[in-house]
């Protein structure tokens, strides 16, 4: 295998350091370690490198919002997302952060050496900024009404309603998502990476057959629409690297982020002596870079990220593979319905290993998006794992410790494991592709050969007869043998499993050793290897998804979704000083508060001026108790007309705050202020 071992380097995309991690998320994970894992299972060099996304806007509000800094909000998460990774197996070289002293190191000299080389331009341009927050607003964080429908509330970019795409500058009666005040338009100057001069280069990049025919097209079309320049500053407040002699200036998030790949490696690099970073990034490396992402970000990764290298002198990717969407019983995944199902609450209900499983039956090396249905789901890793593949060993160990002292019999049904053998290139050859689906396809047929086999010699029938306790013990060794290259040819996709027949099987399950002789070979005593999934598992994933959403809510209301109150109320139409002098309020004592018989809303107040009584009837029943208020302070208007009321006359109103019900505030002035007293 030294020959002909490769060296390779292999990237997920970096997931934002602002939210948990997902079941969506994970078939990126889980598809890029099998590949990985695969690749080690073959005795290559193989690095999987990985890290948080920690930069930008998004994340500088989260922070904001939850009252902690920037580094404390990304180092909990980091910690949280490697824990999901960890318990999911998926097995990174490397799990670092963008925002870290090597990601930083290499920003700059990748910008610098694209400056030096005349690839960065700077242009003035006119951007929505938030007066209050005073920050230049990202379109996700402008709102507004739509100008074709009309429709309230909709994105900077486009409308939920009628599905009308437009320039935030369109949106009638914008308001800015962080502070709710009215954005205006401000200049600023802004550096672009030139990304036309890589046309050539591009072209040849995009035609050289190294890519998915799929993501080619869709770069193609980008292409010939003409290569535009990309906007890679930001203005502070911005939470992310500054640009090199360009003091308030960051370095947009996506400029850093996939530099971050070669940040992780570095930072491997540093701590391995057998790990040299230039071997595998400088512009001739003669080792292998992929980089799996989802087909949203194709264009950052399939365009600007190969032009960034190529002007700063370092290697470009051999390839991209891009995958489809997850969608959960056919929908994109839903916090509503309960499927937007984070990998934690999956991971307090079922073992990992059944979705890595699924996944790998559902994947192929296209783009299409994938469905976790639930019902198929269960249904088809009780029938596969547990059914066809555990099946096949929790049936015949029992006999080998019981009877055969543990050891196995010369293999004797050698038609059946040269057939199972036979499958070793095509399955190889599969995982090299990323057709893990076909692959999984082809190893359960295998099982339901062995399956049929084991039915047909019924070892637990031989095993009563005296005469053919031979026949029985070649059986059941026949039969585990089978499981072991099985159990080998699923390593990738199960590692969890294959550990424990490892410890059951007493032996290392190694590609090269595929066909090793099991005679007289002694195991260990058969312990339960997998579960089936009962769906009582899965309802309760979908309930904790679903409670997930409300607990959420009330705990840490998002900007983006939860109504402020100037959106439930938008502020009146503007006044005049003079208009506002008209309104008389004064400071009052409540000297008396009583119940009103057959009232159901009001409470009866006596308002103390200072030598001047007012009575009031107020709609604060349902809030206040009358003991509750006598004594205190508040602010009334003192010059509203009087208004005849059911119960007597109503001389002016109370001050309060509220939807109604039991949510309802009374003014209560600062202490000093007399009754009486006018406030202005
Ligand atoms: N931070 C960027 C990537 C920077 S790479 C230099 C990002 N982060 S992400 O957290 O939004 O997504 C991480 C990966 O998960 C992306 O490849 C994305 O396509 C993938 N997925 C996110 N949701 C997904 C599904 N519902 N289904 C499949 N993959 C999904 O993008
Ligand atoms: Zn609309």
């Amino acid at each position: 295998m030294t020959n002909s071992q490769r060296k390779i380097l292999v990237t997920s995309a970096l997931p934002y350091a602002n939210g948990p991690i997902h079941l969506g998320h994970m078939l990126e994970y889980i598809q890029t370690d099998i590949w990985s894992r695969y690749q080690k299972l073959r005795g290559h060099e193989c690095h999987y490198i990985c890290a948080d996304d920690a930069h930008g806007t998004p994340i500088m509000l989260k922070a904001q919002q939850m009252g902690i800094t920037p580094e404390e909000m990304i180092a909990q998460v980091q910690k949280e997302h490697e824990q999901d990774f960890a318990d999911f197996n998926i097995q990174f070289d490397n799990f670092h952060s963008t925002h870290s002293d090597e990601n930083r190191e290499l920003a700059s000299d990748i910008y610098l050496k694209l400056r030096d080389g005349g690839y960065i331009k700077t242009k003035t341009i006119s951007q929505l900024y938030d007066p209050e927050k005073e920050m230049f607003l990202p379109d996700r964080f402008v709102k507004g009404t739509c100008p074709k429908c009309k429709s309230e509330d909709q994105y900077g970019d486009n409308c939920d309603n009628c599905g009308a795409t437009y320039s935030t500058t369109d949106l009638i009666n914008p308001y800015s998502v962080v502070s709710g005040a009215t954005p205006v338009m401000k200049d600023s100057e802004h550096f672009f990476f030139d990304l036309p001069a890589f046309e050539t280069m591009l072209g040849e990049w995009l035609s050289s057959g190294s890519l998915q025919p799929e993501i080619a097209n869709k770069l193609r079309e980008w292409f010939d629409q003409g290569l535009q320049q990309w906007d890679i500053s930001r203005d502070a407040p911005y939470f992310g690297f500054e640009i090199p002699e360009q003091p308030g200036k960051f370095f947009y998030v996506w400029l850093d982020a996939p530099i971050g790949y070669m940040g992780s490696f570095k930072n491997l690099c540093d701590k391995r002596d057998d790990l040299n970073f230039d071997e595998y990034w400088n512009k001739d490396s003669s080792t292998e870079l992929y980089h799996f992402i989802g087909k949203d970000i194709v264009n950052f990764h399939g365009l600007f990220w190969p032009a960034m290298l190529d002007g700063a002198g370092v290697r470009k990717p051999t390839s991209v593979f891009a995958h489809g969407y997850v969608t959960v019983n056919g929908a994109k995944m839903s916090k509503s319905k309960g499927t937007f199902i984070k990998a934690r609450t999956y991971l307090d209900n079922l073992n990992p290993e059944y979705l890595r499983y699924y996944y790998a039956a559902k994947l192929n090396s296209r783009v299409d998006d994938l469905d976790l249905n639930l019902e198929d789901f269960a249904q088809r890793v009780n029938s596969d794992l547990v059914g066809k593949l555990v099946n096949l060993a929790s049936r015949t160990a029992g006999f080998i410790s019981k009877r055969f002292e543990g050891k196995l019999a010369k293999i004797n049904d050698m038609s059946l494991t040269e057939a199972f053998l036979a499958k070793q290139d095509l399955i190889a050859d599969l995982y090299e592709t990323r057709e893990f689906g076909k692959a999984m396809r082809e190893i359960m047929a295998l099982a339901d050969m062995a399956n049929a086999y084991v039915a047909d010699a019924a070892p637990w029938q031989l095993i009563k007869d005296e005469a053919k306790q031979e026949e029985a013990h070649q059986v059941c060794s026949n039969a585990l043998n089978l499981f072991r290259i099985l159990v080998t040819y699923l390593k990738p996709v199960l590692p969890q499993l294959a550990e424990k027949v490892e410890s059951f099987l007493q032996l290392t399950l190694t590609w090269d050793n595929l066909n090793q002789d099991l005679a007289g070979h002694e195991i260990a005593k058969f312990k339960a290897l997998m579960q089936r999934i009962e769906m009582k598992s899965i309802e309760a994933i979908i309930e904790a998804s679903t409670e997930n959403l409300q607990v959420a809510e009330t705990k840490a209301p998002k900007a983006e979704q939860v109504q402020t109150e100037l959106e439930k109320e938008p502020l009146a139409p503007e006044i005049t000083f003079d208009d506002f002098a008209k309104v008389d309020l004064r400071i009052a004592l409540i000297a008396k508060a009583e119940h009103i018989e057959k009232a159901n809303k009001l409470l009866r107040l006596e308002l103390d001026l200072g030598g001047e009584t007012k009575q009031v009837f107020a709609g604060i029943k349902s809030a206040y108790a009358p003991e509750d208020l006598i004594g205190k302070h508040t602010v009334m208007v003192a010059n509203l007309a009087p208004r005849k009321m059911k119960f007597g006359e109503s001389e002016g109103m109370v001050l309060a705050a509220g939807p109604g019900g039991k949510d309802i505030w009374i003014l209560e002035p600062h202490a000093g202020a007399k009754p009486g007293m006018r406030v202005m």
